[in-house]
C-alpha cells in the first residue's frame, strides 16, 4: 500500500487489509510505504489513527518509511493510492515484472467511479478516504483470494 507520506492513506489501507484478512482467515502479508520519506520513523497522523479506531482497526503501531526498489521484488502487488504515486512507482521499476505489479488501488473498486483515494492530510476527510479504502480492499480480496 503506497501513498505520499505513509502517515494517512497507506497506513489506513494496511490496517483495513490486515483487518479483513484476519476476518477471512487468509494468509496474506501487507505492508505500507510512502513515496516522499518526509515522515520517516513517524507514527500515522492522529486523525488516521482515530478514524481507523472508530472502525475497530488499530494502526497506532505503524511506522512511516519510504518505498524502496526492493519492495517491488518483495511483494506481489504494489498498490498506489493516487495517480502521482502510481507514476512515481512506475518510474522506479526496472523490469517488466516489477512494473506489472504496480496498480491503482481504486481499480479494485471500479463501481465507485473513483480512481484515486483523495489525500485527507489537508482537507481532513478521513472517513471518506477510509470508506474508499474499504471498498478497494474488499474488491482486492474478492478478486485474488483462492477460495
Ligand atoms: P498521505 O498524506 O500520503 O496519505 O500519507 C500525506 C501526508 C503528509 C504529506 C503529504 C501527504 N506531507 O507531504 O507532509
Amino acid at each position: 500500500m503506497v501513498c505520499l507520506g505513509n502517515i494517512c492513506r497507506s497506513p489506513m489501507a494496511q490496517g483495513m487489509m490486515e483487518y479483513l484478512i484476519a476476518q477471512r482467515g487468509l494468509d496474506w502479508k501487507v505492508d505500507s510505504a510512502g513515496t516522499n520519506g518526509y515522515h520517516n520513523g513517524e507514527a500515522p497522523d492522529p486523525r488516521a489513527v482515530a478514524e481507523a479506531a472508530r472502525n475497530g482497526i488499530d494502526i497506532s503501531g505503524q511506522i512511516s518509511r519510504k518505498i524502496s526498489v526492493e519492495d517491488l521484488d518483495r511483494f506481489d502487488f504494489i498498490l498506489a493510492m493516487d495517480e502521482n504515486n502510481y507514476h512515481y512507482l512506475q518510474s522506479m521499476a526496472r523490469t517488466t515484472e516489477q512494473s506489472s505489479k504496480i496498480q491503482l488501488f481504486m481499480s479494485y473498486a471500479a463501481h465507485t467511479g473513483v480512481r484515486e483515494v483523495p489525500d485527507p492530510y489537508y482537507d481532513g476527510r478521513f472517513a471518506h478516504a477510509l470508506q474508499l479504502i474499504r471498498e478497494a480492499s474488499e474488491g482486492l480480496i474478492k478478486k485474488h483470494q483462492l477460495h
